[in-house]
C-alpha cells in the first residue's frame, strides 16, 4: 500500500482547490472539482481504463485549502496554503445528459448487468451499453475491484434516451490482496461471479469478454503503475515493487484460469 507521503517531492505539482468538504471549488466560472482522500489505486485504474479506451474520470494531485485560489504549484510552493493533499478529478457531468445509479432504473436488481440492457433505447445503443459494462467488468476483475457498489457506477442518459456507462470513477478499494483471498471472484451491483466457473459460463453467453478478459495478459501492471505516479509527479518506494509484482502474477493467473 502506498501513502501520499512517501510519493510526494518537492516538485511534484499540486493543483489547489478552494473548499472545506468533500468537492472542492474553483471560481465560479470554472468546473467543479470533487476531492478525495489519497488512495493508491485511483491514478492506475485511469491509466489501465486509458489503455483500453474505456471513458474514465481524470484524477490528479490536489491541494484542499481554505484560501480561494486556483494555481498548480510545486509541492515546495504550497506549504504557506496549508493544504489537505488529496485526489482532486473534474466533474465529468456534462449538461445536456442526465446521470443515474441503477437503483433509479431498477428496485430491486439482482442482475442489473441483463436488467439494465432492457432499458437499451435500441439495439445500437444495448451493443454500446453492454460493451461499457463488459469493459468495466473485465477492468474490474483484473483489479481485484472490491467495491463496485450501486454508486460507484454512474449511468449516463442523452438527451434521446440513449443509456451508456458514465466515466469509471473510484477505483479506492483495489489492487489489494484481500481481493485475492475471497472466495467470490467478483462482486457488484451489475454482475457477480462466484467462482471462475461461473465467469465461464457468462462467457458462454458474451463471447467477447474473453477476450477483453484476455487482452489483460498483454498488459504489464508494474509498466502501468510506474507510468501513473511517473506522470504525476511521483514516485513509488522500491520496496513497494514486490507487492505489485506478485499481485499482477496472481490476477493473470487467475484471468489464465478463465479464458483458457
Ligand atoms: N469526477 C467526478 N464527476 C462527477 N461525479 C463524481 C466525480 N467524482 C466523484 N463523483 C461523485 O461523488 C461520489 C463519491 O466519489 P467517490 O466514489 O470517488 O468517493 P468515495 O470516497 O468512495 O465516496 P463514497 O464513500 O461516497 O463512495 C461518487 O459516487 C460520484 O457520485
Ligand atoms: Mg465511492
Amino acid at each position: 500500500m502506498l501513502y501520499i507521503n512517501e510519493c510526494l517531492t518537492s516538485d511534484t505539482p499540486v493543483k489547489l482547490v478552494n473548499g472545506d468538504n468533500k468537492k472542492g471549488f474553483f471560481e465560479k466560472k470554472e468546473p467543479q472539482v470533487y476531492f478525495k482522500r489519497f488512495n493508491h489505486a485511483e491514478f492506475i485504474g485511469e491509466e489501465l481504463a486509458n489503455i483500453r479506451n474505456i471513458r474514465c474520470t481524470h484524477y490528479f494531485i490536489a491541494g484542499l485549502t481554505r484560501f480561494k485560489i486556483n494555481k498548480t504549484l510545486s509541492k515546495s510552493k504550497t506549504d504557506k496554503y496549508n493544504p489537505t493533499i488529496g485526489i482532486g478529478s473534474f466533474d465529468f457531468k456534462e449538461k445536456d445528459n442526465t446521470y443515474k445509479y441503477i437503483n433509479e432504473y431498477e428496485k430491486l436488481a439482482n442482475n442489473g448487468f441483463e436488467s439494465m440492457l432492457k432499458h437499451a433505447r435500441s439495439e445500437e445503443n444495448k451493443k454500446q451499453l453492454c460493451k461499457d459494462m463488459l469493459e468495466m467488468l473485465a477492468l474490474d476483475i483484473f483489479m481485484g475491484q472490491a467495491d463496485r457498489s450501486e454508486v460507484n457506477i454512474m449511468f449516463e442518459e442523452d438527451k434521446n434516451g440513449n443509456i451508456r456507462l458514465a466515466p469509471l470513477y473510484d477505483f479506492e478499494h483495489s489492487l489489494n490482496s484481500t481481493c485475492q483471498n475471497s472466495n467470490k471472484l467478483y462482486e457488484s451491483s451489475l454482475y457477480s461471479f462466484d467462482n471462475i466457473d461461473e465467469c465461464r459460463e457468462f462467457i458462454k453467453k458474451y463471447p467477447i469478454f474473453r477476450e477483453i478478459l484476455a487482452s489483460y495478459l498483454n498488459v504489464n501492471l508494474t509498466d502501468i503503475i510506474s507510468r501513473s505516479y511517473n506522470k504525476r509527479g511521483l514516485v513509488i518506494p522500491s520496496d513497494k515493487w514486490e507487492y505489485y509484482i506478485d499481485f499482477e502474477n496472481k490476477q493473470k493467473e487467475k484471468i489464465k484460469n478463465i479464458v483458457k
